[in-house]
């Protein structure tokens, strides 16, 4: 399905449906609209009203703002989809509620049909948005921003999405080679020998068990004159099923999903690079599968970190933060940044903590949490801080190791996860690290906002906005 811009008013254009946006004081106001009224529309937010006579569809807002825009949008679109018109047309209100239209448009309608033998016909191919009077130089570079963003999240979706026997860490190398050759990226890859040279104790003995060997993959972007540097850090881990602290079947379903986080940064880095931002960017990706087997790590067993840190296991699915260990700890060595952040399906006890469709943020500096903050609002992801304390560290000591890798104590557990991380950090980089925890707000299995099953592309929209800022 296209997506068209068009210089025109939206009287001079021909299409099968005209898409409008109304509020309840608007639709009380007009006698034009008494026959929608009649039918029992209310204008409501997220409502629909299809006069198909007229060749009318009505959406309900309760304010022309982008996020209501892209919320009723991304059903609309799917009502759309569903019926045998070929194209629509839709009137653009402002310059701040084109991306809105945009993600309701692309995200609310994404599908992920590559496992489906039968594929679905879907007559719908156009879209028309009409400008009216507005600037179209100044509409149209937003629009193809948002275009891009929009893309990459699908494209973040789309990998997330795949089956675990297909995406696992060597295919994930690979994936991350062919966006690197696409979009002109450098890209390194460890593999298992060279993770054992660098002494990556934390991150091998998590995929020991594994049939696939752990990569380390390595991408950079790096425009001529870069603003600021940016390490971008992602939980790759392409099955969870806990390891020998096996998962009960219930919460194993969905873990394939626990690469979101490295399918973010892919992500972020395929919007960065085509959107040509002043910012290098290095993404860092610990891809490793967690598994059962007779070379399994163990509950017990102490492992030695790439920083010499010493780390007793106690739950072999507290895995990610064993692997972020390494990788953070490598991404510091390797590459002196302005800014660390990672993302993460780190921790049940954040979507506990935040609810299903919030990322957890933590870290030590409060105006980058604010920043952070900001750009995932106007980019449309939710957030929330949770803070860290001094207590709460006490939670992770060990008796014969440095740290534990469980908290001693059944709270607070997506704190500890990111206290656990903060080990890990250099004293230099404290004030510049935030760790996102994506647990909750990286899958879904109910439809919500512009997100449909599986996949979100949590951390891409915000991170792309975050960037921008900084390239200004
Ligand atoms: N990948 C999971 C966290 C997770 C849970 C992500 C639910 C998405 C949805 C992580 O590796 C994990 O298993 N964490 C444990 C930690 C515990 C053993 C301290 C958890 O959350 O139960
Ligand atoms: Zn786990
Ligand atoms: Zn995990």
């Amino acid at each position: 399905m296209n997506i068209q811009l068009v210089n025109k008013n939206i009287t001079d254009i021909k299409a099968d449906v005209l898409i409008e946006f109304l509020t309840a004081d608007e639709l009380k106001a007009h006698e034009k609209f008494e026959t929608l009224s009649q039918a029992g529309f209310k204008a409501e937010q997220d409502s629909l009203c299809f006069l198909h006579e007229s060749g009318l569809l009505v959406c309900g807002v309760e304010s022309k703002t982008g996020d209501n825009i892209r919320s009723v949008t991304a059903l609309m679109i799917k009502t759309l989809k569903a019926s045998n018109y070929t194209n629509s047309k839709i009137s653009v209100i402002n310059k701040d509620s084109v991306a809105g239209l945009v993600e309701g448009i692309l995200l609310g309608g994404y599908e992920f049909n590559t496992y489906k033998s039968k594929p679905k016909e879907i007559k719908l191919q156009e879209i028309f948005l009409a400008l009216n009077s507005l600037d179209f130089t100044e509409i149209e570079t937003t629009f193809n921003e948002a275009i891009i963003i929009a893309n990459a999240t699908s494209f973040t979706r789309d990998i997330v999405n795949m089956a675990p026997q297909e995406l696992h860490p060597e295919s994930f190398a690979i994936l991350a080679k062919t966006l690197a050759d696409a979009n002109n990226l450098e890209c390194e890859i460890l593999d298992e020998d060279a993770l054992k040279t660098e002494n990556m104790g934390a991150m091998l003995a998590v995929g020991r068990a594994s049939i696939h060997q752990s990569q380390l993959i390595h991408l950079t972007y790096k425009p001529k004159n870069p603003k600021k540097i940016i390490s971008l850090v992602g939980k790759g881990l392409t099955y969870d099923s806990g390891g020998l602290s096996l998962k009960v079947a219930a919460s194993m379903v969905t873990m394939k999903m626990d690469k979101a986080g490295g399918c973010a940064v892919l992500g972020i880095m395929k919007a960065v690079s085509e959107l040509k931002l002043d910012v290098e960017i290095h993404g860092f990706i610990g891809a490793v599968e967690n598994m059962v087997g007779g070379d399994a790590y163990k509950p017990d067993d102490i492992l030695i970190a790439r920083s010499g840190t010493t780390i007793e296991v106690r739950n072999t699915d507290a895995e990610g933060r064993l692997v972020l260990a390494d990788v953070l700890n490598y991404a510091q060595d390797k590459v002196k940044a302005d800014y660390l952040f990672d993302f993460a399906t780190l921790t049940g006890a954040c979507v506990v903590a935040v609810g299903p469709f919030t990322t957890g943020v933590m870290g030590h500096s409060d105006e980058l949490k604010n920043t952070l903050f900001k750009s995932a609002s106007s980019a449309g992801e939710l957030t929330a801080t949770l803070p860290f304390n001094k207590h709460l560290k006490t939670f992770l000591k060990s008796e014969i190791a440095d740290i534990s890798n469980v908290s001693s104590k059944p709270y607070g557990g997506a704190i500890t996860a990111g206290i656990f991380l903060d080990e890990f950090i250099n004293k230099d980089m404290k004030d510049k690290w935030l760790h996102f925890d994506i647990a909750g707000s990286a899958y879904t299995e109910t439809p919500w906002d512009c997100n449909v099953y599986g996949g979100t592309g949590a951390g891409v929209r915000m991170m792309s906005a975050y960037l921008k800022s900084l390239s200004l």
